[in-house]
């Protein structure tokens, strides 16, 4: 049995009734850990959350900014392997867990701590993440999952919190479940448990529009990675969060989705990641022209397993690290820019360029500096056409 746990704590109601749950109910000694990867644009007053979870019954709690290592160390290796769930999610939250699991593995190390928990539910992918990303990094530690034991309502968490003088914000009737980082957020719940409903306009709020005038936004990247806006070098997690406020203001990176989850559930998801769609459709369009064809190929069929791995909780996993390795060799080129154009509801792609580029003017023109040697195409194409030709002589006239 644990003695000493480190909670990923959030401030929110689950994790502050958890922290006296775990020390009460199970007589544990709890360390509360909040990690800033984002949330809230960043502004995490970590005074206030280490008063709320000491009051909560903390014995120790800790907050620790990650939002640079979570830029450079997991959303980046995610956009350079253009990482898009079932198409379309660009793993938000699934991005988030194995960085807070690394610190709370650390933490854990730091104070003698035999066990980590969580406030994930057992209907969700959250836990999976943690867990197994625990059971990677760290076997030996126990993972405690309070919420998914404790058999509460949001009312009796509720109840339960007030009894014991807990400071909570929470009201009965809360709607929507939000998790949000640099990379988006992902509103779920409310009435959006229907997925016919449409989305009341209350949830957005990084892609609030509030610019109606058109304009060009060129993204600088550095073997992959990122590095300015309109020339001005930035750092990665400033030009994230400057990328989120310029598309977001045009009201375009919105999702919404039915989703499968890791546990068999379908779920209607609604997100808004206007920096990290707009950072894949840039960065997948310079790879258009930095990639040669057969690397370019084998990379889109391994994009989609890549997304999987990631949102199954398998960030900690020798496939992952694997197929790190060959986008990180596919990165060596993808050096140049990218225009994108914004308008109302909208963000395209109108221009790229690379002093890498693999884009040969020569070749492609009709005009006079056409260099493409047009005599070899006859030969090349017969030969193409050759077991088909022999086919259609030979079998397709008998028929079958
Ligand atoms: N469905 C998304 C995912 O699994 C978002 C989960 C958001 N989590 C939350 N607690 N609201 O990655």
């Amino acid at each position: 049995m644990a003695k000493r746990v480190v909670l990923a704590y959030s401030g929110g109601l689950d994790t502050s009734v958890a922290v006296r749950w775990l020390t009460d109910e199970l007589g544990v000694e709890v360390i509360a850990l909040g990690v800033n990867v984002g949330q809230d644009g960043g502004e995490i007053d970590a005074d206030a959350l280490i008063a709320r979870a000491k009051a909560a019954g903390a014995v120790e709690a800790i907050v620790v900014d990650a939002r640079d290592e979570f830029a450079r160390d997991f959303c980046m290796p995610a956009m350079r392997a253009n990482a898009l769930y079932e198409g379309r999610y660009p793993l938000v939250s699934a991005l988030s867990r194995p960085v807070i699991v690394k610190h709370l593995v650390a933490a854990a190390r730091e104070h003698g701590a035999d066990a980590v928990a969580h406030g994930c539910t057992g209907k969700g992918n959250d836990q999976v993440r943690f867990e197994v990303s625990t059971r990677a990094l760290a076997p030996d530690l126990d993972v405690i999952a309070p919420v998914r034991t404790w058999g509460m309502t949001r009312e009796d968490s509720i109840r339960y919190a007030e009894a014991r003088g807990i400071p909570i914000t929470a009201t009965k009737e809360k709607l929507y479940s939000i998790d949000d980082n640099l990379w988006g957020r992902a509103i779920e719940c409310g009435e959006m448990e229907d997925p016919w409903a449409v989305p009341p306009p209350g949830v957005w709020s990084l892609t609030a529009p509030s610019t109606t005038e058109p304009r060009d936004l060129v993204i600088g990247f550095d073997a992959g990675v990122p590095v300015s806006l309109d020339g001005a070098t930035l750092p990665l997690v400033s030009l994230i969060n400057e990328l989120q406020s310029a598309v977001g203001s045009y009201g375009w990176g919105r999702l919404d989705m039915v989703e499968n989850r890791r546990v068999g559930i379908k779920s209607r998801e609604t997100y808004e990641c206007p920096a990290s769609l707009a950072l894949i459709l840039a960065h997948g369009d310079l790879e258009s022209i930095t990639l040669e064809r057969d690397l370019a190929r084998e990379k889109s069929r391994l994009e989609p397993r890549y997304a999987e791995l990631v949102y199954d909780g398998l960030w900690f996993s020798p496939l992952k690290q694997a197929l790190d390795a060959f986008i990180d060799d596919s990165q060596q080129h993808v050096t140049g820019e990218v225009r994108l154009h914004l308008e109302a509801g909208s963000c395209q792609v109108t221009g790229r360029r690379s002093d890498a580029s693999l884009y040969d003017y020569g070749l492609a023109t009709y005009d006079a500096e056409d260099s493409f040697r047009h005599e070899d195409s006859a030969g090349f194409v017969r030969l193409w056409g050759l077991s088909v030709e022999t086919w259609a002589a030979r079998q397709a006239r008998l028929g079958g």
